[in-house]
Parts: structure tokens; C-alpha cells; sequence
């Protein structure tokens, strides 16, 4: 699939942009603080019904604006199909939006949304995928099962849910109240925290050996182990994946029963999903611990190359490669593997590539944008001169 149109208005700094776009790679550039950023944004959302950069959609309402709007015309293999975010401020204080999705022009529900734009992201953020936090390497399960997986969305929804009921249970005992009403939650964090494992356990099958592959093509020799370690096992330990969503749930129900004095001690849920880690390896050593700087970008390359793939074998259609700013963040070598991998992809996979200023030097063939001042014009096409 591609985006074949975008509207932004009231969107940060975008008033009013339209764009028509088109497969193959386009490269957006243009001074700091332009808004190329905040264009890719825009599409995450359409596409995940959240934003991957703010805290809170609320954030995006360009400031003072009573509403914004993001709309997109997308192409794929069944057609085309509009997308369509309406957020209205709903009061005066805080920010808070009241969101209305449409496809087609029907009324929608946000997770009917999913799947109808299927998006890869990369921000300079991601490069520190390997060493960060498990947060992100859990949010990027996330970003990727709920676009293939409406049920995981919801279950995620669902999950959240009753994980801060449990732990707001666990406090109320730690202060004086019920011991064990906190139980009450298990039903439902046993329902929904199995769907998750379920699924993040055949993802991370089904990634692991793409980005083995592309890790190569990147130029890294070492053998890259992905591994997914739900957390059933108590407090920081972290187990082998269950086989199917029955042993998940097994598993989970035994792991909140004996974590149940840890739960207690610490008033908050210990067990679950929430606190799952996807161990990557190089060479059968822990890559945060042992792989060099360098190396690490590699792996990070490798998962997204390997994303954008999942999705295509997953589907059956290409997913859109959202790659903000990450070309200055890599050096040569790397930049020219990137480059490389995206040619070899083929041209029906479309690629938004911002770069700040001119940028550096990116394939011919490639269409340009530059943005500057909120406008959109083709790009002077220096960038494409030989280097
Ligand atoms: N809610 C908002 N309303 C209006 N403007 C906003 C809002 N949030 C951010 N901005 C503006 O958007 C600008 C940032 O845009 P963006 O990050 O997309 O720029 P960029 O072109 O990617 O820049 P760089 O090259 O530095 O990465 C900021 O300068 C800020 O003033
Ligand atoms: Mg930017």
C-alpha cells in the first residue's frame, strides 16, 4: 500500500498542508523546525491512532486551534480507502480532545482504523533501541502486532485496564484496605495479558530470522539472537515463551499466584505482560552489554528492515517506511547500507525520508520535497548531485 494524498490542518505547526504522494522514496528537507518531523508524525497517527512522539495526542492540537484534522487517501491492493481523524478540544483548561475516526466517510471505531494504513517507524530515538529501556523494545511489538492485529489492540486496551485497577487494589491493601481485593483483576488481566504473550510470542518467531538476514545485509557479520522473555516468572525474571495462548495463560495465572507476597510488599503487579523484555543477542552475548556502538545501530537497521518485511509476508502489501532524520544519524557505511537495502526493496515500497537542511546525498530517482516556512514545494534537487 501507499499514501496517495495527506491532509494536516490545525496539526502543530501545520495549518494547512496537503500533499499528494506517491510509491518509491521521497526525500523531505529543509531547515530546522520546518515541520518535516511532525509530517511523518501525522501519518503515524493516521496509522496507529496515537502518536509514537507525544505523551498525548493533545499535544499535536496546533496551539490555540479548536480542532484539528488529519486525513489521508490511501492506495492499496483492495482499492482506495480514506482515512479520517476529526479531534475537537472538548473544554476550556487542559487540553483534551474528543477524537472521531472515519473510513469512507463512515463513522468508525479507533480500532477498525488499524491495518487500513500500515506503518514502519524510525526516529533518531530508535537508535537507542538495544540499550534503552524494555519499554521500548515492548512498544515496538506493540506498534507492530495492533496495525496486523485489531484483537491485540484491544486486548492491550483491556489489559491496561485492569493492571491499574489491580495495582490501585494493591495500594488501597498496602494502606489499610481489603488484603486481597486485588485479586478481583486477575480474571481479567489473565484474559487479556495471555492474548498479548500469545501474540508477541509468534511475532518475535516471526521477526527473529528476518533480521538475522538483514542484519548481514547491513554488513554485520555476528549472528543477531531476538528473543522474546515474558515475565511470568516473579519480579525481574523472565522465561521462555510459552508455545500457544493456553500455556501463556497457564503460565501467567501461576506467575500472579506466586508473585501475589512480592505484589503485596511492593503494592503494584509485578507479573504480566507490562514488564515482558526482548532479549537481543549478537553472537549469543547480550548486545546492550557487549555489542559495540556501531554495532548496536546495526541491529536497530536490521529489526526495522526486518519490520518492514514482516509486514509485507504478514499481508501480503508493503507497509509505509517512516524514516525521520535517521541518515545523520549514521555513519557512511551505514547510511550506504540503508540506501542500498531500500533500493533492493523494490519501487512499490514507499519511503518518506526527512533530512535536515539539504542532507546528504540519497539515490537519484528519488522524488524531493522541501519544506520551509509550512510549505510544501518539489525540492531543488541539490541534494541528488553526485557527491
Ligand atoms: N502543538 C503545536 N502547535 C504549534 N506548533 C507546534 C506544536 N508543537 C510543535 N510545534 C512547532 O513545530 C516545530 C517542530 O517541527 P518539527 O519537529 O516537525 O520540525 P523539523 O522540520 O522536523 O525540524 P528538525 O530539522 O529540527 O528536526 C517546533 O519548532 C514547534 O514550534
Ligand atoms: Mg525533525
Amino acid at each position: 500500500m501507499h499514501l496517495a494524498q495527506l491532509r494536516l490542518f490545525a496539526f502543530r505547526g501545520h495549518q494547512d498542508l496537503r500533499l499528494e504522494l506517491g510509491p518509491g522514496l521521497t526525500v523531505i528537507h529543509g531547515p530546522n523546525g520546518q515541520g518535516k518531523t511532525t509530517l511523518l508524525e501525522g501519518i503515524a497517527v493516521l496509522a496507529l491512532t496515537q502518536s509514537p512522539l507525544a505523551g498525548s495526542l493533545a499535544d499535536c492540537l496546533a496551539w490555540g486551534a479548536p480542532a484539528m484534522r488529519l486525513s489521508a487517501a490511501v492506495a492499496g491492493r483492495r482499492g482506495p480507502v480514506a482515512v479520517d481523524l476529526r479531534c475537537d478540544r472538548t473544554e476550556a483548561g487542559p487540553v483534551r480532545l474528543r477524537r472521531r475516526y472515519r473510513v469512507d466517510g463512515h463513522p468508525t471505531a479507533a480500532r477498525a482504523v488499524l491495518g487500513r494504513l500500515r506503518v514502519v517507524c524510525f526516529w533518531p530515538d530508535d537508535l537507542g533501541l538495544v540499550k534503552g529501556p524494555a519499554g521500548g523494545r515492548r512498544r515496538l511489538l506493540d506498534v507492530a502486532i495492533s496495525q496486523s492485529d485489531p484483537g491485540y489492540a484491544e486486548a492491550g486496551v483491556r489489559y491496561r485496564r485492569a493492571l491499574e485497577q489491580r495495582n490501585a487494589a494493591l495500594r488501597q491493601a498496602r494502606d489499610g484496605g481489603p488484603p486481597l481485593a486485588y485479586q478481583a483483576w486477575d480474571g481479567a488481566l489473565l484474559d487479556s495479558g495471555a492474548s498479548l504473550i500469545a501474540a508477541r510470542a509468534d511475532f518475535v518467531a516471526a521477526l527473529a530470522p528476518l533480521a538475522q538476514a538483514a542484519l548481514r545485509e547491513v554488513g554485520e557479520t555476528g549472528a543477531l539472537g531476538l528473543a522474546y522473555r515474558p515475565a511470568l516468572a516473579g519480579a525481574d525474571a523472565r522465561a521462555a515463551p510459552p508455545a500457544d495462548r493456553a500455556e501463556a495463560r497457564e503460565r501467567l495465572a501461576d506467575g500472579l499466584l506466586r508473585g501475589g507476597p512480592a505484589d503485596r510488599a511492593r503494592a503494584q503487579t509485578l507479573v504480566g505482560p507490562h514488564r515482558d523484555e526482548v532479549e537481543m543477542t549478537l553472537d549469543g552475548r547480550p548486545a546492550r552489554a557487549f555489542a559495540s556502538q556501531g554495532q548496536q545501530r546495526s541491529i536497530v537497521l536490521a529489526v526495522k528492515v526486518a519490520e518492514v518485511r514482516h509486514h509485507r509476508e504478514a499481508s501480503g502489501e508493503e507497509p509505509v517506511l517512516l524514516l525521520d532524520d535517521v541518515l545523520s544519524e549514521l555513519d557512511p557505511e551505514r547510511q550506504g547500507a540503508l540506501l542500498r537495502i531500500l533500493a533492493g526493496e523494490g519501487p512499490a515500497l514507499q519511503t518518506l525520508l526527512t533530512v535536515a537542511g539539504e542532507g546528504p546525498h540519497v539515490p537519484s530517482g528519488a522524488r524531493h520535497l522541501r519544506m520551509d516556512g509550512g510549505r510544501v514545494r518539489p525540492g531543488t534537487g541539490a541534494a541528488q548531485a553526485p557527491p
